[in-house]
C-alpha cells in the first residue's frame, strides 16, 4: 500500500497525492495525502470530520482513528490550509452523499497539520455567498477560491489554447508587439505613460495593436496572431474593462470571405458547434431595419417593421409629424405569447426613456377589432397594412417607437424588443447564435461639430467600388459610404470586429484628412505609418475577436468581471489593491510631472 501521486502529472515534488475531488470507491485502502482549505469541521459529540476543499472539490476527513493532537482541530478556523495523510475508506451506507463527487468515500486520518491558520474572512467563498460585489472585489483571492470563479478561470483557459490551436493549424504566427507605444485610435481616450528618460514625453499604450499588426504585413509576417492586452480610457459597462483582452488577427492577400472563415473555424472549435456551422451574414442595414441594433439578438423574433408612412392622413398628430424627418417603428406581441395590462404597457415609457424616448404608443388586435391606446386612429385600411407588414394572422398587441430621430427610433425600439426578449422569456440561456454583420457606414457626422468620424477605426477600406467617391472628398457622398467592415455578432454583444485595410499612402492620407487632421498633425502621429505604406504594402485584412466578451457568452454571464482575475469596477478602480492610487513624489519630480486637482 505505496503513497502514488495519481494528479494529472506524474511529476513529483508535490505535497499531496490526489485532488481534494478525485477519490472514488476503486480508491478504498489507498494511502494518500490531500491538501486544500478547511471548509467545515464538525464535532458529533467526539466524532470529528473535517470538509477538505480545493479547486476541483471536497472529501471528508474522518478522526476516529487518528492518534495526534486533538487540540489542533479544535483551534482550527475556516479556510485554514491543512494537510492530511490517511486511508481511503468505505463511508457506511448512511452517510453516502450522492451530490458530493467524493462522496461514497471518506480518508481515515493517521497525521494531520495545519500549513496556514486563517484568521476569520471578510466572507465565505464557497455556497451561496452574500457579500456585496464591491467586499468581494477587494477581496478578489477569496471570491475566486469559490466554484463559480474557478470554473470561469478554466475556461478562460481553455478557450484560449482552443483559439491558439485553431490558428496555429492554419499556419499563424504569434508574435508580440509593444505595450509601451504611440496613440492608437480606436475611439477612446489613451493611457498615458511619462517617460523619464525624455521628460515632458509620453508613451502611449495600445488602444489595439492596429497598426503594430498591419506593420507587420508590410514587414512580410503573412498571418499574424496575438492574443493581448488592450488599454482604453472610455466609459465602462457590464461588457466593457479599460483593460482588457483581445484575439487579435491579421492576414496578408486576404479578403472578408477568407477572415470569416477562419472566425467560424475557431468559433466552431471554441463553442463546440457541428462540423457543418455557418455564420448568417446581414448587412448592417438589414440588422438596423430589423432589430434597431448593429448587434442584434437574433434568438428571438418580436423583429420591427418600419411603419413610418402608413399613418399618413391617420389624424393622430405625433405620427404624421416625423413622416419626412423621423422614423416609426413597429413591434407585434402575440396574445399567446403575451396579453399585457394596462398598467404593464403604461410602464414600457421607463423602457424607452434612457434611449431618448418619449412613450410606446399602442393597441390591441382581436380578430378584426382594435381597442386601447391609439386604436381610434386605426382605421380599417391601416390595419390591413400594418397586418400584411408585421405577417399577423393571430391576436396580439401592437406597439410603436416613433421619433424626429431614426437613431432614437431605433434605439427605443431595440431597448424595447430586448425588454420583451428577457422579461416574457423568450430567449434560451444555452443557445448561441451568431451572425456576420457587414457593409458598415464608414464615416459617421456629427452636426453638432461639423465633422467626421471613423465608424470603425481610421484603417478601414471604403466599400472598393466606391473608393472615387471617397477619394472625391464630397461631403454628401462621403455621409453614405459604405466600409469593408464587418462584425462577428453573438446574442446580442459585439464578439468581434475587423475590417480589410487601406493600404494606399494617398488613400490613408485622405482619410486623416477628412476625419479633420492637418498635415502637421498627421505627420507627427501617423507620419512613420504613411511612410511605410508606401515601400510595398500588400493588401490586408483582420479581425479582433474580445476575448472578454468571448468567455462571457461561454461562461453565459453577463458581468465582464466574472471572466477576468481581478478586474476594475466601472470605475475604472481597483478595489483590492486601490489602483489608481497617489504616485510617489519623488518619481514625480523625476519623470518631470506635475499633477493638479480637477475642480
Ligand atoms: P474593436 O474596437 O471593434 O476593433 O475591438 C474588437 C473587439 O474587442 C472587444 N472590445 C472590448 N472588450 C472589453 N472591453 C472593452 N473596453 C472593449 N472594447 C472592445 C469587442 C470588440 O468587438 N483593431 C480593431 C480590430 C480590427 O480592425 O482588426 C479593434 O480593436 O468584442
Amino acid at each position: 500500500m505505496g503513497i502514488h501521486n495519481s494528479e494529472s502529472t506524474n511529476l513529483s515534488g508535490l505535497m499531496k497525492t490526489h485532488h481534494c475531488g478525485q477519490l472514488r470507491s476503486s480508491d478504498i485502502g489507498t494511502e494518500v495525502i490531500l491538501c486544500g482549505w478547511n471548509n467545515k469541521y464538525r464535532d458529533l459529540g467526539g466524532l470529528h470530520f473535517v470538509d477538505i476543499r480545493d479547486k476541483h472539490g471536497l472529501t471528508q476527513l474522518a478522526f476516529d482513528e487518528f492518534k495526534g493532537d486533538f487540540a489542533v482541530l479544535k483551534g482550527l478556523s475556516l479556510e485554514s490550509v491543512i494537510m492530511a495523510k490517511g486511508v481511503v475508506r468505505a463511508r457506511p451506507d448512511s452517510a453516502i452523499n450522492k451530490n458530493m463527487s467524493t462522496g461514497e468515500v471518506e480518508v481515515s486520518v493517521r497525521e494531520f497539520s495545519v500549513l496556514s491558520q486563517a484568521q476569520e474572512v471578510p466572507f465565505l467563498p464557497h455556497g451561496k455567498i452574500s457579500a456585496t460585489e464591491d467586499l468581494r472585489l477587494k477581496y478578489r483571492y477569496l471570491d475566486l477560491r469559490g466554484e463559480k470563479l474557478q470554473n470561469i478561470l478554466s475556461i478562460r483557459s481553455n478557450a484560449m489554447r482552443i483559439a491558439r490551436e485553431a490558428l496555429y493549424s492554419e499556419g499563424f504566427t504569434e508574435v508580440e508587439t509593444p505595450i509601451l507605444y504611440k496613440t492608437t485610435p480606436e475611439g477612446a481616450r489613451d493611457y498615458i505613460v511619462p517617460s523619464r528618460v525624455h521628460p515632458g514625453k509620453v508613451y502611449a499604450l495600445p488602444q489595439s495593436p492596429q497598426t503594430l499588426k498591419q506593420l507587420l504585413m508590410i514587414g512580410n509576417t503573412d498571418k499574424y496572431f496575438q492574443i493581448c492586452k488592450c488599454f482604453r480610457d472610455e466609459d465602462l459597462r457590464a461588457d466593457r474593462q479599460p483593460e482588457f483582452t483581445q484575439i487579435d488577427i491579421e492576414v496578408s492577400f486576404a479578403n472578408q470571405q477568407y477572415l470569416k472563415n477562419l472566425s467560424t473555424k475557431i468559433v466552431k472549435d471554441l463553442f463546440k458547434l457541428d462540423k457543418n456551422f455557418e455564420i448568417p451574414v446581414m448587412s448592417y442595414q438589414e440588422a438596423m431595419t430589423r432589430y434597431g441594433s448593429d448587434k442584434p439578438d437574433v434568438r428571438f423574433g418580436l423583429e420591427h417593421h418600419v411603419v413610418t408612412e402608413l399613418f399618413k392622413g391617420s389624424g393622430f398628430g405625433v405620427f404624421e409629424s416625423i413622416i419626412g424627418t423621423g422614423m416609426n417603428k413597429a413591434i407585434f406581441v402575440p396574445a399567446r405569447i403575451k396579453e399585457f395590462s394596462r398598467k404593464e404597457v403604461d410602464a414600457l415609457v421607463n423602457v424607452v426613456k434612457p434611449h431618448g424616448g418619449q412613450g410606446v404608443a399602442w393597441f390591441k388586435l382581436k380578430g378584426d377589432e382594435v381597442s386601447g391606446g391609439i386604436s381610434k386612429f386605426i382605421s380599417a385600411e391601416i390595419l390591413n397594412e400594418l397586418k400584411q407588414k408585421a405577417q399577423v394572422t393571430e391576436d396580439g398587441t401592437f406597439f410603436f417607437c416613433a421619433s424626429q430621430k431614426e437613431s432614437v427610433a431605433h434605439a427605443c425600439a431595440d431597448a424595447l424588443r430586448r425588454h420583451f426578449g428577457h422579461s416574457l422569456e423568450l430567449i434560451k440561456k444555452d443557445d448561441y447564435k451568431f451572425l456576420w454583420v457587414n457593409d458598415f457606414p464608414l464615416l459617421e457626422y456629427d452636426d453638432e461639430e461639423g465633422r467626421f468620424y471613423a465608424c470603425h477605426h481610421p484603417f478601414t477600406m471604403p466599400k472598393i467600388e466606391r473608393l472615387d467617391d471617397f477619394m472625391s472628398g464630397d461631403k454628401e457622398k462621403l455621409k453614405n459610404l459604405p466600409a469593408e467592415a464587418y462584425d462577428l455578432v453573438c446574442n446580442g454583444y459585439e464578439m468581434g470586429g475587423g475590417s480589410l485595410r487601406i493600404y494606399q499612402a494617398d488613400v490613408q492620407e485622405k482619410m486623416f484628412q477628412v476625419l479633420g487632421m492637418g498635415e502637421d498633425e498627421v505627420n507627427l502621429k501617423f507620419g512613420f505609418f504613411v511612410e511605410a505604406l508606401k515601400y510595398g504594402t500588400p493588401p490586408h485584412a483582420g479581425i479582433a475577436f474580445g476575448f472578454d466578451r468571448t468567455v462571457m457568452l461561454m461562461a453565459q454571464t453577463d458581468n465582464i468581471r466574472d471572466v477576468i482575475s481581478f478586474p476594475k469596477t466601472n470605475a475604472a478602480t481597483d478595489l483590492m489593491c486601490s489602483a489608481p492610487s497617489l504616485p510617489d513624489l519623488d518619481q514625480l519630480k523625476e519623470l518631470g510631472v506635475s499633477l493638479s486637482k480637477k475642480d
